[in-house]
């Protein structure tokens, strides 16, 4: 009897840990976004008029994903820096927000690996 509840306790602790091991290694570009970009532009994208543009529809954001990667991980390019440097987000981190806010904002349901992200992060100066 005792050696059945050992074995489901097992069986237990080993869906659970396998469950939070996966949800750790598929980064969640909804909660990235939730974290570190809704203050901003808000959960519909829509940025705040007169200081933060909206992401919907926006040319960067529906644009090549590279220069949406770029924009994200600078600020803004520069020199002026108007949004701050997200470069601290790992590459599979900042795969998974764009994916998000690709297909959340601009309809675009597109993979993103993150080996671009290595690369475009690799060119910036
Ligand atoms: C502190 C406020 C703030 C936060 C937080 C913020 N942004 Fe921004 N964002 C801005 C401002 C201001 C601009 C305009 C900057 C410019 O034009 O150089 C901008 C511009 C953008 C643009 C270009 C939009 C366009 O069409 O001009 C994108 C894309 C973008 N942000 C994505 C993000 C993402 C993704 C995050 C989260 C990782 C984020 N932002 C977090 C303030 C913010």
């Amino acid at each position: 009897m005792s050696g059945i509840r050992t074995l489901s306790t097992i069986t237990l602790l080993w869906l659970v840990c396998g469950l939070a091991a996966s949800q750790t290694d598929v980064a969640d570009g909804e909660a990235i976004y939730t974290r570190d970009c809704l203050a901003c532009h808000m959960a519909d994208g829509r940025g705040v008029p007169g200081m933060n543009p909206p992401l919907t529809g926006s040319p960067w954001v529906s644009g090549p994903a590279d220069s949406l990667a770029g924009f994200v991980l600078t600020g803004g390019f520069g020199p002026e820096i108007l949004m701050a440097r997200f470069d601290y987000l790992s590459d599979a981190e900042l795969a998974a927000l764009l994916m998000y806010i690709r297909a959340e904002f601009v309809g675009i349901d597109e993979p993103i690996s993150a080996d671009s992200i290595a690369a475009v992060r690799s060119q910036l100066p």
